[in-house]
């Protein structure tokens, strides 16, 4: 009975999830198989209820469209539902019975934890379920007004109020002021979507762009940063980020992240 865990969604096809901790399984020697599953909507209570009694499934991690009903299937001891309102990874407690919790958040900053951010302005556009978990991570670690670009800018004041930031709901159009860090959290940009359509210009020169989409890995946004001469960090960090903190959590031990270059060219092969 080899132990297996999972991602689902639905689409899946496109997830890179599979490879990244196959890579860690197999780089470590443990026995374990990763996969991707296809569930469509309406069918979370049934795949988890079917889950729970294989002693061999480890767990998974949710992407588009489940990340906030499979709330309404697990238990949620981190109360995550009260503050990203989303989970991506599902796992079984020390009872038995499944759990819920979000390493977005985790992903989205360990890339960064290195920057002195605590009361320095940031810019995150989007409003959206990436924006959330950014959102949350920033606020944890106190950085300075939040300046959130979002289409509907309504949604964004909404999103400042909840997570008790300090800052202002603007459209995208309104442009970024000068900010110790920008984050993209839309999916603009990303192959098939129009380009993030930004200009950096009011950026101070030791600025750092931050976009999560990761295809494609340099994407309009921040190919006009590293013209700038801007320091950047790309989506697949991110990805591998978030991937880290729910590896350790299924298969109980921390991935081999000094293979990152190798995972790297594996990704983006
Ligand atoms: P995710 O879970 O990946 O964050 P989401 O919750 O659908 O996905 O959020 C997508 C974000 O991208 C939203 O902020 C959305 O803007 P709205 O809040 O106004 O819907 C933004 N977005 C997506 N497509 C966009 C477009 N063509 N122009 C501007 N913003 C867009």
């Amino acid at each position: 009975m080899t132990p297996y865990a999972e991602v689902i969604g639905d689409p899946i096809a496109h997830s890179k999830s599979p490879l990244i901790h196959r890579f860690w399984l197999e780089a470590l020697g443990l026995e374990g198989d990763y996969r991707a599953t296809r569930v469509a909507p309406g069918d979370l209570a049934a795949f988890f209820a079917d889950r729970a009694a294989d002693p061999a499934w480890r767990g998974c991690n949710i992407t588009v469209p489940h990340k906030v009903e499979a709330l309404d299937h697990v238990a949620d001891p981190g109360d995550v539902r009260a503050s990203i309102g989303a989970i991506n990874t599902v796992f079984r407690g020390e009872d038995g019975a499944l759990a819920g919790t979000n390493t977005d958040a985790a992903g989205f900053w360990a890339p960064i934890a290195e920057l002195d951010l605590a009361d320095r302005p940031v810019t995150v556009v989007g409003a959206g379920g990436a924006a959330r978990a950014i959102l949350w991570a920033l606020a944890r670690i106190g950085v300075g007004p939040v300046t959130i670009l979002n289409r509907n800018p309504l949604k964004a004041a909404a999103l400042l109020a909840s997570f008790g930031l300090k800052g202002d709901a603007l459209p995208l159009a309104a442009g970024t002021p000068p900010a110790a860090l920008l984050v993209n959290a839309t999916s603009l940009g990303m192959t098939g979507q129009p380009p993030l359509d930004l200009d950096l210009s009011p950026l101070p020169d030791d600025a750092v762009v931050y976009d999560i989409v990761y295809a494609p890995l340099e994407t309009p946004l921040l190919a006009q940063a590293r013209r700038r001469g801007l320091a950047t960090v790309d989506g697949l960090e991110m990805l591998v980020g978030q991937a880290a903190v729910a590896f350790a959590i299924l298969f109980g031990q921390e991935p081999p992240r000094d293979r990152d270059d190798e995972l790297r060219a594996l990704l983006t092969a």
